[in-house]
């Protein structure tokens, strides 16, 4: 009954674990060793500590059972179809987008070391592969997850800028801000402009798409959200992944559409996955799904999300993913590109795990019956050795994680 109730005071699922069991499994230990007090028990903390042991299964069990109940009756994701979505929204100072038992299993790969679950379910196509026989007529790069350099220096190697340098077009994820939110939120990702004057040393800034649809873009408010689109524009790069700019065509040829299956604010106001089908423009030669999903450290897509992939990419030219931090399959499906996961670009965060990615380029055009495909495709996997406060960008063939 106790754990029901405080389960039920908070909103978000993480709080309404944590507080299921946490006040409960306070009072419980109280009341404890009040009583072992009053009966003169001897070791009275070994006592309450060994019993308090043998119940830590019930107080981490139990709350996830209320949990996959209340899964059943609720909409969690209602806030994403709320029209009134152009507004500042109510923040929260610790936020999670995962259920509590995908939360933790991130907390896990992050502390222990990332999953290598389901290496049997997909695999890498070669790393120079041709899709399709077409006439290219354009030719895209893409790079991992964009992270906060956090004071650090990135040097990016003349090799990785040599692998792009016959693209038309650099696509990347900037994952989180430029101005921070007036109130404190937790695990939030702020960038300085300082990766974005780097990330021209590759293109020049109008040859450059930056998404901002992914689980950190709303972490500065909506306020601050529009800033930071304001000043990507006025540096001269093209912005994707609101809701209402969700997609760019380029060359009057390509739609590209970003979308993002996370967030870790409760809003209205980015792309979000599930509307994707909405930026499909059936008079666009090619339609490419730029996605932000997969789950955190995970090297593998889970069989559900290879279920999702395959939905998706039945309706979609190709689909480049990321958010996972780490590589994750490059594979082919009817001709189509399915990349899961590009991982990790830059970073200035120290843990190794952190530190892989996948740079990929994609040539497109038409095949002989005119209908545009993906042809040659290039990918290479990337690494940041971080030295002291500098962070060296290179290729590589080899991935050193798991190989
Ligand atoms: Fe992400």
């Amino acid at each position: 009954m106790m754990m029901e109730y405080f389960f039920s005071i908070p909103k978000k699922s993480v709080h309404r674990y944590f507080l299921s069991n946490s006040v409960p499994a306070s009072i419980n230990f109280s009341i404890m060793i009040g009583i072992h007090y009053l009966m003169g028990t001897p070791e009275i903390f070994t006592t309450v500590f060994a019993s308090g042991l043998a119940s830590l299964p019930y107080y981490l069990l139990f709350p996830l059972k209320l949990l996959h109940e209340l899964k059943h009756k609720q909409n969690f994701l209602a806030y994403r179809d709320d029209p009134n979505w152009n507004r500042n929204w109510k923040m929260d100072t610790f936020s999670t987008p995962y259920s509590v038992e995908d939360f933790l299993l991130c907390v896990k790969h992050n502390i222990f070391s990332p999953s290598n679950k389901h290496k049997e379910l997909s695999k890498y196509m070669p790393q120079n592969s041709s899709l399709n026989k077409i006439e290219p007529k354009i030719k895209f790069g893409f790079l991992g997850d964009l992270m906060p350099l956090m004071g650090c220096n990135w040097v990016i190697s003349e090799d990785s800028k040599e692998f792009f340098s016959d693209i038309d077009y650099l696509v990347c994820n900037l994952e989180g801000v430029l101005y921070k939110a007036d109130i404190f939120v937790a695990f939030s990702l702020l960038h300085t402009e300082e990766i974005l004057l780097h990330l021209q040393e590759f293109l020049p800034a109008e040859k450059i798409i930056l998404s901002l649809a992914n689980n950190h873009g709303a972490d500065g408010g909506y306020t601050n959200y529009k800033k930071t689109v304001s000043r990507l524009r006025e540096m001269g790069f093209k912005v994707i992944g609101g809701r209402d700019d969700a997609s760019l065509k380029i060359n009057d040829a390509v739609n590209i559409v970003a979308a993002t299956k996370w967030s870790n604010q409760a809003h209205g106001y980015l792309s979000f996955l599930e509307h994707s089908d909405k930026h499909f423009d059936p008079n666009a030669k090619f339609n490419l799904l730029f996605a932000h999903w997969g789950y955190e450290l995970e090297l593998y897509p889970r069989p559900e999300f290879i279920d999702e992939a395959k939905n998706y990419i039945s309706k979609w030219g190709s689909i480049i993913g990321h958010h996972s931090h780490m590589p994750s399959p490059v594979t082919t499906v009817n001709g189509k590109l399915l990349a899961y996961s590009l991982g990790n670009c830059v970073t200035g965060l120290g843990f190794n795990h952190f530190h892989h990615g996948i740079a990929l380029k994609l040539e497109l055009g038409p095949d002989n019956n005119n209908e545009w495909k993906v042809g040659e495709v290039n990918w290479r996997y990337s690494c940041i050795k971080k030295v002291k406060k500098t962070l060296n960008y290179d290729l590589s063939e080899e991935f050193q994680w798991f190989s």
